[in-house]
C-alpha cells in the first residue's frame, strides 16, 4: 500500500497548546475547587471542550452538581482563558522538527490533512502560518462523535478523497490513537511509550518524526 497522505492532529503535534488546555482547565478547576495533575490531564487530550469539562466535574465528584446552562458557561469560561493564551502563538511555536517534516511530506507529494478536535484550530494553524499546508482541515463542529471515535479521522480521509489505509494519522493522545486505528489507518504517536502504547510506530518527540520510517512501516504493514 502505497501512502497518499497524512492527518495531524494539532493540540501537541504541531504546537504545544496541550500545555494551554491544561493550564487553562486548571485555571477552572481552581474556581470550582477541582484540583488535578499532569496524569488526569493525559485523560483530556483529544476531548472535546464539553466532555473534557464532563471528566473533569466526575474528577471532582461534582459531577450532577450544574446545570447545562452552567456548565456551557464553565467552558466558556475556560475558552476565554484558552483564547487568550494562544493569541500569543507565533511560527516560533511550531514543535521541534514539524515545519522540516510538512515540508517533506509535501516534496514527497503527500496530502495533507488536519483532524483536531478544538474549535480553535483554524485560528492556531494561521498564527503558527500553517495554513497552507493542510489541503483540508475537518470541522469538529459537523461530527457526532468525538475522539476515540474514527469519525473525524475517516471525515479527514474522505476529505482528501483518499482511503484510510492510503493514510497515516499523527497523535499525541490515547483517545486519537485509538480514532486512527480504528479508523484503519495506521497510527504514528508522539509521546512516552506508556500512553503511545497502542500506536503502529511512536516517537517522544516531534524532532524525531521522519518521513522516510514512516513510508516503511506503512507499507510493511500491508
Ligand atoms: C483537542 C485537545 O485537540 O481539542 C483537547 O487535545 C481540547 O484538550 C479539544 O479539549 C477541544 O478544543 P477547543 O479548543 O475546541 O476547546
Ligand atoms: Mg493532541
Amino acid at each position: 500500500m502505497v501512502l497518499k497522505g497524512v492527518i495531524f492532529d494539532l493540540d501537541g503535534v504541531l504546537t504545544d497548546t496541550a500545555e494551554f488546555h491544561f493550564r487553562a482547565w486548571q485555571d477552572l478547576g481552581e474556581k470550582i475547587d477541582i484540583s488535578f495533575d499532569r496524569a488526569f490531564n493525559e485523560n483530556l487530550k483529544g476531548i472535546s471542550r464539553m466532555d473534557s469539562l464532563d471528566r473533569i466535574l466526575e474528577h471532582g465528584g461534582k459531577k450532577d452538581v450544574y446545570s447545562i446552562e452552567e456548565k456551557e458557561s464553565l467552558a466558556k469560561e475556560k475558552n476565554d482563558d484558552y483564547v487568550e493564551l494562544i493569541k500569543e502563538i507565533t511560527p516560533a511555536d511550531i514543535l521541534p522538527g514539524v515545519k522540516k517534516f510538512l515540508d517533506d511530506c509535501r516534496e514527497a507529494g503527500l496530502k495533507l490533512g488536519l483532524a483536531s478536535a478544538s474549535k480553535n484550530g483554524p485560528a492556531i494553524l494561521k498564527n503558527l502560518g500553517l495554513t497552507d499546508y493542510f489541503e483540508v482541515v475537518v470541522d469538529p463542529a459537523s461530527l457526532t462523535n468525538g475522539k476515540p471515535d474514527p469519525e473525524i479521522f475517516l471525515k479527514g480521509a474522505e476529505l482528501l478523497g483518499l482511503d484510510p489505509s492510503e493514510c497515516v494519522g499523527v497523535e499525541d493522545a490515547e483517545a486519537g490513537i485509538a480514532s486512527i486505528n480504528s479508523a484503519g489507518m495506521f497510527s504514528v504517536g508522539v509521546g512516552s511509550p506508556e500512553s503511545m502504547k497502542q500506536a503502529d510506530l511512536f516517537v517522544e518527540e516531534t524532532i524525531e518524526l521522519d518521513l522516510d520510517a514512516i513510508i516503511k512501516a506503512h507499507a510493511a504493514r500491508g
